[in-house]
Order: C-alpha cells, then sequence, then structure tokens
C-alpha cells in the first residue's frame, strides 16, 4: 500500500470510527478501524449496525485538485468495496453507494467532507461490510453478510488489505472514465425502475435510471422527461421490493 491503509489505527470499541479519526488531523490515507460501533452512523440519519465481526473503518482523503471531485469519490469507494466483496460473494452496487447481494445490503458508505486549516478540502470516508456479523434485527429482510451468504468466516484483516489494494487502484491508477464504466457495468440501479423519495418534502416519483454521472448523481427518465437525482438529497427504493 502506497497510502491509502499504510497507516491503521485499530480499535476494539468506538462510538463512530468517524468520531475516532476526527481526533486526528488529516492525514492522506490515515484509517482507523474498530471491532464494533456504539454509535455507528449510516446515510440520512440512520443508525448503523455495528456487532462484532463486522468490518468498520473511515479514512482520510485529501484530494490535490479541486473539490469538484469529491462527489467522484464516493463513486471511486463504491467501485472498491464492489470489486472486494465480489472476491467473495456475488453482487453488485446499488446506487449511490451501497454494496448489494441477493437483494440484500451487505456493506454501506457514507462519505462526509471537510476543510483543512488551509482551507484545502478533505474527505472521511466510511464504510461498513458485514463480513462475519449475522444477526440485523428488524433489518434482517434487507442485511446480509458475507459470512451468511458463503457459511464461513472470513479473514477481516485480509478484507481491509483487499479493500485498500482495490481503491489505490482506482485511485491512483484508472481513469475517470475507465472507473465510471466499471461502476456502470456494476451498478444494478442502472437500467432500473426507480421510486425517488425526496427527503425534504416527501415528494416521490418513478422513472427509469438512465445514466449516473460523474458528480454522483443519477438521470431518470420519467413521463414528463428526465429529471437528474442527487444522492444528497433522495433514497432510492427498486420498485419491486428494496435493493
Ligand atoms: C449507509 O447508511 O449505508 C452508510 C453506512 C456507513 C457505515 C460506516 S461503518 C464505519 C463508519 N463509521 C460510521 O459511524 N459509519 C461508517
Amino acid at each position: 500500500m502506497k497510502v491509502f491503509g499504510k497507516d491503521i489505527l485499530y480499535f476494539d470499541s468506538v462510538t463512530s470510527t468517524f468520531d475516532k479519526l476526527s481526533e486526528f488531523p488529516p492525514a492522506d490515507g490515515l484509517v482507523v478501524v474498530a471491532d464494533r460501533q456504539t454509535g455507528g452512523i449510516g446515510r440520512n440519519g440512520r443508525v448503523w449496525i455495528s456487532d462484532d465481526g463486522g468490518v468498520y473503518f473511515s479514512f482520510y482523503i485529501v484530494p490535490k485538485g479541486n473539490s469538484e471531485e469529491i462527489p467522484f469519490l464516493g463513486i471511486v469507494c463504491a467501485l472498491a468495496a464492489y470489486k472486494t466483496i465480489a472476491e467473495y460473494i456475488p453482487c453488485s452496487i446499488k446506487w449511490p453507494n451501497d454494496i448489494v447481494s441477493d437483494g440484500k445490503k451487505v456493506c454501506g458508505i457514507l462519505n462526509k467532507s471537510g476543510f483543512c486549516g488551509d482551507s484545502s478540502v478533505y474527505v472521511m470516508s466510511g464504510i461498513g461490510i458485514n463480513a462475519n456479523n449475522t444477526q440485523f434485527g428488524e433489518l434482517d429482510y434487507r442485511a446480509n453478510s458475507i459470512k451468511n451468504i458463503i457459511g464461513k468466516e472470513v479473514d477481516r484483516e485480509e478484507l481491509l488489505k483487499r479493500f485498500f489494494h482495490e481503491f489505490e487502484n482506482a485511485y491512483f491508477n484508472m481513469s475517470t472514465d475507465d472507473i465510471m464504466e466499471q461502476y456502470k457495468l456494476s451498478c444494478v440501479t442502472l437500467g432500473s425502475r426507480v421510486a425517488v423519495h425526496y427527503n425534504t418534502d416527501g415528494t416521490v416519483f418513478e422513472g427509469e435510471c438512465v445514466d449516473i454521472c460523474k458528480d454522483g448523481s443519477i438521470d431518470v427518465k420519467t413521463d414528463s422527461g428526465i429529471v437528474n437525482v442527487n444522492s444528497g438529497e433522495v433514497s432510492v427504493r427498486g420498485i419491486y421490493g428494496y435493493i
């Protein structure tokens, strides 16, 4: 590992790996991993169940370029997580950056950004992989783990190593076009009918996801034309059940 995953700080229990990582100044590639989180944070204000057995980590990315590339980093993280998990189980990306297997979520990603002292931007990427954890309580119908699917434990250290190998390969070696192409090929949302729920006012509309853009948004074809949808504003459900 050149930068990402070279320096890893391990903890037994933290509130959230985001909280722990923010105790350290932004340093490109610094990773915090925990065996469990007592206050794991999910997207849209949800809780991320973080029992023993999962792989929970946050790491800093300090982009050299301009802040426009920040939303694209979510795509890079999703592609790296997809390639990592695909080594173990059949899976796909569900836009924007969930990894799902057989309709159930096995990995979630939440990226947050902030400013360094010199006003350059940093990203904290937070990734939760359901590796050897097996119980999801009331979310059992839509969450699963690699162990549940393959029937044996996975080496969590190896999983983490593979993630950073894939992340570095995409981040340092692949062109934006190649990343987009591979993301699209792995994304179950593209070409599917989706229901878009605006979190702000509860509006819902349906259509077909016809494109995924570099800024992390999607184009949804509706009866009244193409609507561009940004992940910050909406949640998307597959019409025939959650994927
Ligand atoms: C989602 O809702 O899909 C995003 C889940 C992100 C969970 C990870 S676990 C490691 C990091 N720390 C957190 O508190 N959340 C992220």
